[in-house]
């Protein structure tokens, strides 16, 4: 990311003390509707050498969105209005390639959307003019690149690429949706990168996603999955995301 850059975090499960810093100025209300939470400006980027960083909690706080529910136009029109030029989404997965298991963090750098019903455009000919934005790489292979850079100067090992499935939620998969996906070349799941990385990239913003993986995918394993164990690799996994963010931010 340039000098320049302002950064913004947008959190799931697991970054609260991200939420800690002040308020910035102009509220959470947008012609989409509210965000999911205040825009807070991170202690981090009191570390940063010429570089904010705001922080989004995705799902509220506290925790109540559910991934389709989240008012992603809102949530991505606001930091436009902060003036952020990239994003790091942090997305908790389950994991569907076996060399993707809980604990592991990825980079991916493909999506398949199977999510429905969301409102995923500024462009849709209503709210705005068509137009039909190039989404060839969803991902900004540069924001991607600097992650993966800070992941390897603080020693934690993380999987450069991937394909991320989108699933509608809340609910997780049947073992047979994710055997189709797996066959679809899904590497790992998740609800909510779409549509905000389209509506990143309509807005000219670079998107990163930064997931940890939660659970192995249904079928992937013998067990089942419960939010306990889900929890508690949340509850390990997330200092390390917080290491790789501290890590590439001050940069
Ligand atoms: N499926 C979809 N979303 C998820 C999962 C999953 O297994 N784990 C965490 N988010």
């Amino acid at each position: 990311m340039a000098k320049q850059a302002v950064v913004a975090i947008i959190g799931g499960t697991g970054l609260n003390e991200f939420a800690a810093g002040s308020q910035v100025p102009g509220g959470r209300s947008t012609p989409y509707g509210e965000t999911s939470s205040a825009i807070i400006c991170t202690p981090l980027s009191a570390q940063g050498v010429g570089l904010s960083c705001l922080f989004l909690a995705r799902h509220g706080n506290p925790h109540a969105i559910a991934p389709h529910q989240v008012n992603y136009r809102a949530n991505i029109w606001a930091l436009k209005q902060q003036g952020v030029t990239d994003i790091i989404a942090v997305n908790a997965v389950g994991g569907i390639n076996p060399a993707m298991t809980a604990a592991c963090l990825v980079l991916p750098d493909q999506l398949i959307d199977y999510s429905y019903g969301r409102e995923q455009s500024f462009f849709d000919g209503v709210a705005n003019p068509l137009q039909h934005i190039d989404f060839t790489h969803p991902f900004s292979a540069q924001l991607s690149g600097q992650l993966q850079k800070a992941a390897s100067a603080v020693n934690i090992p993380i999987h450069s690429g991937g394909v991320y499935g989108v699933t509608q939620g809340p609910r997780l998969e049947t073992a047979a949706e994710i055997r189709r996906m797996a066959q679809d070349g899904c590497d790992i799941v998740g609800m909510t990168a779409m549509p905000e990385a389209a509506l990143a990239r309509e807005l000219e913003i670079n998107y990163a996603s930064l997931c940890l993986v939660v659970n192995p995918a249904a079928g992937c394993s013998e067990q089942l999955i419960t939010m306990d164990d889900i929890h508690e690799v949340i509850d390990q996994g997330m200092g390390q995301v917080r290491a790789v963010l501290s890590q590439a931010l001050p940069a």
